[in-house]
């Protein structure tokens, strides 16, 4: 009896496209699901016949060739726990289980640890493109044994996007990096998501243009060097009617996450790592979510009086373009020094050259601003930080004024620019030689004790502050 050639676990969403995908490039892909009539629903609305379903997780094993390779796209932390321990008894040894959902990386790494007691492999994958990337062509990030990945890779060569050709995967490291790089993936897209809604509320609200007229504008610089898929989408967002509405402004202003933007956040603390850009967009996310006090407080605490634009507006657009294109450089900068740094910790050996390959077609930060990063990595793959390289330093010494100039203009009419703010705080901050940390430091000393280090001389130092 013929063998299928891969098991996917999980028929949601991400999973049922996933798997048309997957057989929509010749490939015989056996599905199962917890809930048996989601799979009887996706074959009734997909039929497909290289899909086979099975209704218990043994004939699902059993359906498939040796080394039986499965994906999981079940939902991440005990789902994906619960998927695991129910497939395992079914399992031989040397079998392959690959988790394609958005884990977070150390659970991925004690997973990894566990199933190789059992000598059971098992690849993290990060897998970005949303529902439509799922099934058209994703950027995927595998993560594990290079041996075993190897084995697994030509399906998902074949059904990643294309760039140029170019399939949007890429070995990334060992254990959890391949969740991890798609972790910060995530981050950076939050950042993206937060400074283009910043340029939305400053266009509305400084110079009251109409949806039409700010999705003509993202239009227009979507030609240019902010070329992007976010920047893409939204233009076709603010163009959305509801009747005579536009939806957009029906759209209740509370912000959800499902939590990866949180976890790049705290892994940046742990780290100490200055991921500025992308901890102020998940706080703005936080704030927009407290839209009762917000509505409280607009009534209550003043803000400044409108003054008008300093300079023509044509000119001012041009200057909020180059604030944009600088402060998604800064994200960009951060995001991979945090991969770097990570990198370092972990011992993964990550190829920033090839993880920016990744990301230039079928995920959601796809942009072409990337192009510019593999170029600079290319060259350098331990560069310590982007705004170093010749192509973003002369973007940066040309742009900052702008940044700085719509930033100071909208913080003075009272509205809130939080991501925007830490670019140039960020940007200011490293290109600063002689910073305020002593002051820092000889307060640390004065009330602990905490010792200092010394400009003029070496070693450690205590003052008696009080004599
Ligand atoms: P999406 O792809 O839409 O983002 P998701 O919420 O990440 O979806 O994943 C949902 C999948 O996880 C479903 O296949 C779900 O199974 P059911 O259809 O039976 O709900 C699966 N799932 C959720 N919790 C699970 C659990 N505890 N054990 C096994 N599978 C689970």
């Amino acid at each position: 009896m013929r063998k299928n050639d891969i098991g996917v676990i999980g028929l949601a969403v991400m999973g049922s496209n996933l798997a048309t995908n997957i057989a929509n490039h010749g490939y015989f892909v056996s599905v199962f699901n917890r809930t048996a009539q989601k799979t009887k629903d996706f074959l009734k609305n997909h039929p497909n016949k290289n899909i086979i379903p099975y209704f218990s997780i043994n004939d699902f094993v059993n359906s498939l060739s040796s080394p039986r390779c499965i994906i999981l796209m079940v939902q991440s932390g005990i789902a994906t726990d619960n998927t695991i321990q129910s497939i395992i008894p079914h399992l031989h040894s040397n079998d392959i289980i690959v988790d394609g959902g958005n884990s977070f990386y150390q659970d991925t790494i004690q997973r990894h640890q566990n199933l190789l007691k059992k000598k059971i492999n098992f690849i993290g994958m990060g897998i970005s493109g949303g529902e439509y990337g799922a099934l058209t062509g994703p950027a995927i990030m595998p993560g594990g044994d290079k041996k075993i990945y190897d084995i697994i890779s030509p399906i998902f060569t074949s059904i990643a996007a294309k760039y140029n050709d170019e399939s949007c995967i890429n070995y990334i490291g060992p254990d959890g990096s391949g969740h991890y790089v798609k972790m910060v993936h995530n981050g950076i897209e939050y950042a993206d998501m937060q400074i283009i809604a910043e340029t939305y509320t400053i266009l509305k609200n400084i110079l009251f243009l109409s949806n039409q007229e700010i999705s003509e504008i993202f239009n227009t610089w979507n030609q240019g060097e902010l070329k992007s898929y976010l920047l893409d989408i939204t233009k076709n967002i603010l163009l959305k009617k509801e009747g005579k509405y536009d939806l957009i402004d029906l759209i209740l202003d509370e912000a959800c996450s499902k939590g990866t933007g949180i976890w790049t956040c705290q892994d940046a603390l742990n780290l100490h790592e200055s991921l500025t850009m992308i901890t102020s967009s998940v706080f703005s996310r936080f704030l927009s979510s407290l839209k009762s006090q917000r509505m409280l407080a607009s009534k209550i605490l003043s803000s400044p009086k409108i003054i008008p634009v300093l300079c023509n507006q044509v000119e001012f657009i041009e200057q909020l373009r180059q604030a944009l294109y600088l402060s998604k450089i800064i994200s960009y900068a951060q995001g991979f020094s945090q991969l770097s740094i990570a990198s370092k910790k972990y011992n993964w050996n990550l190829k920033f050259y090839n993880i920016a390959k990744i990301f230039r077609s079928g995920c959601i930060i796809q942009a072409d601003i990337l192009n510019h990063i593999v170029k600079v990595y290319k060259y350098d793959n331990n560069i310590i930080n982007l705004l170093l390289s010749p192509y973003f330093q002369s973007i940066a010494n040309s742009y900052h004024i702008s940044l700085r100039s719509v930033i100071s203009y909208t913080i003075q009419q009272g509205i809130s620019i939080p991501t925007f703010s830490s670019a140039i705080s960020y940007y200011d901050g490293y290109r600063t030689a002689q910073s305020s940390a002593n002051l820092i430091q000889a307060q640390r000393d004065y009330f602990g004790s905490h010792t200092y280090k010394r400009c003029d001389k070496s070693g450690i130092y205590h003052t008696n502050w009080l004599q």
